[in-house]
């Protein structure tokens, strides 16, 4: 057991069951999308990063991709759900169909901003594939069009997802163990 395993609760979706699960997003996103003239698939760093590799690989259509940050003042003495760019995309977005890919929805406030901005960007639709949902924390309503597995409010790690940073290259999604945090 190596010293990221060690910190590692129970593991929530092995990495056979994360790829068994995306094999049938991209089987999906393939269909839906086979009569659109292009499709832009964008990942939202960091936390998208092994999702997104993943993902574009079981996607059988000629995509185009690209790659946003944004960060997000969920602190409600500053404001409710500001969230600021700190990476645009490259391109144009106007009349092209786009999907984002997350890794975790939480309150729902990074997503809906973001594609609220999509839609007045003028793109053709906007669309979302998420790994994971914690419909529990959520206090915006989103509609996640793809999404890998829902899970209870854990603190989750490994395949894109960081406790301070660390634990993204975990090849599975697991639970934090609290001797960590607390
Ligand atoms: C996480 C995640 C989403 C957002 C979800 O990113 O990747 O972007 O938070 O939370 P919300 O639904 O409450 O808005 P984070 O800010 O942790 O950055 P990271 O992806 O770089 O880890």
């Amino acid at each position: 057991m190596n010293q990221m395993e060690q910190d590692v609760k129970k593991i929530l979706f092995s990495k056979e069951e994360i790829q068994a699960r995306i094999e049938e997003l991209g089987k999906q996103i393939s269909e839906d999308y086979k009569d659109a003239k292009s499709l832009l698939v964008i990942g939202i760093l960091k936390g998208s990063c092994v999702f997104f590799a993943d993902l574009i690989r079981q996607i059988s259509l000629p995509i185009e991709i690209e790659f946003m940050s944004v960060s997000s003042y969920q602190d409600s003495s500053i404001s409710s759900g500001e969230v600021k760019i700190t990476k645009d995309v490259n391109t144009s977005v106007t009349l092209k169909h786009v999907l984002f890919v997350e890794d975790i929805i939480d309150t729902g406030f990074t997503m809906s901003k973001v594609m609220e901005m999509f839609c007045e960007r003028g793109a053709a639709s906007v669309k979302l594939c998420s790994l994971l949902s914690k419909p529990d924390r959520r206090k915006v309503e989103i509609p996640i069009d793809y999404l890998g597995f829902t899970i209870p409010d854990e603190f989750v790690i490994g395949y894109g997802l960081d406790f301070a940073e660390k634990y993204r290259n975990l090849p599975y999604v697991g639970v934090l163990d609290e001797k960590v945090y607390l």
